[in-house]
């Protein structure tokens, strides 16, 4: 198993980037594209995570509570399939160590799950989860790997006795492009193993009026969530965004099957960041978000670019999401 400083058999990983250097990195270079843009990763700091949080209660916002409900009924039928051929060991890239996270494990229980390797880049948020996890859980062993998913994760053991399950719940593979997607699946393959496991939360197609009311909330949560990244560059990295002359503006673009939130230019304008200047003509916008939407036959064919057959799958009855399980080759 790799150590917590995210070295590995390769040697010591390369030292990244500090969290705030990345941040101003990744602004500037996106402020200075065009069309501009920002990493969705940017929403989550500690107040961008309480305005998800408020997302996830909202009534339109579907998403979380229909995964947690297909956990709910389906956690056993689940927590068979993955330990199938004996115990595993749980990867969760990203790891919030959530509800569902949990009712997976409980599911599996000592049995059957031999250890839960959370990843994250916060380090101190990661050693926090694992801490309350071990007190609910006690007979679970909880080994945290602090590095970027994205990059890095960690891989089996030489001789693996416990077939490793990657999983990567909430949808959060729908913020990657599809070759992204290819990409990150692929490594999810490697870091599970042949034989291993993905288990993968997948939002569905449905009606674009029902996707358009879940990103355009009629209390604006999702519009305050949305300019917390401004907040955050304003508070981090002393820029001057002036958060009301921006509008929340998110749609349902069909054709790519994406939801595309974008912070739109309500004048023409002037942004201070790092010693540039950014200028916004009037209507102008930096895309924030896209959150892929899939179907069946759209996910498996996902799968199968990225080397994984897919095995199985749980929908809720009204076929709004669906948790798949997806195969490495042994
Ligand atoms: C956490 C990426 C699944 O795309 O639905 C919620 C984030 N953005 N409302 C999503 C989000 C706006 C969410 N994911």
């Amino acid at each position: 198993m790799t150590p917590l400083d995210g070295s590995n058999e390769n040697g010591p990983a390369r030292a990244p980037l500090e969290p705030s250097a990345a941040f101003r990195a990744d602004a500037l270079s996106g402020l200075r594209a065009t069309p501009k843009r920002l990493s969705p990763k940017y929403f989550y700091d500690t107040e961008g995570s309480r305005l998800f949080d408020a997302i996830c209660e909202l009534p339109e916002y579907y998403v979380t509570r229909t995964e947690r409900s297909i956990l709910e009924a389906e956690a056993g039928a689940i927590a068979s399939r993955l330990a199938a051929g004996g115990p595993c060991r749980v990867v969760e890239p990203g790891a919030g160590s959530g509800t569902k996270t949990r009712l997976l494990l409980r599911a599996l229980g000592p049995e059957r799950c031999v250890g839960y390797v959370p990843v994250d880049i916060a380090g101190e948020h990661l050693e926090q989860a694992a801490a309350q996890l071990r007190v609910e859980l006690p007979w679970l062993r909880v080994t945290p790997f602090a590095g970027d998913f994205s990059v890095e994760l960690p891989l089996p053991d030489a001789e693996p006795r416990a077939r490793t399950v990657v999983y990567f719940p909430g949808s959060t593979i729908g913020n990657f492009d599809p070759a992204e997607a290819e990409g990150l699946l692929a490594r999810f393959r490697r870091a599970a193993g042949p034989g291993g496991l993905v288990l993968l939360g997948v939002d569905l197609k449905k009606d674009p009026a029902k996707l358009h009311a879940a990103y355009n909330d009629a209390r604006g949560v999702t519009a305050t969530f949305n300019k917390n990244v401004l907040r955050r560059m304003n508070d981090e990295l002393g820029a001057d965004f002036d958060l009301d002359a921006f509008h929340h503006y998110a749609f349902y673009a069909p054709a790519p099957g994406r939801i595309e939130m974008h912070l739109v230019s309500a004048r023409r304008q002037e942004v201070r960041l790092g010693g540039e200047v950014f200028t916004f003509e009037d209507g102008e916008s930096i895309c924030t978000e896209r959150s892929y939407k899939y179907d069946l036959a759209s996910a498996e064919r996902l799968a199968r670019s990225a080397g994984l057959v897919l095995t199985d799958s749980w929908l809720d009855g009204a076929r709004r999401f669906a948790v798949l399980l997806l195969r490495a080759p042994a």
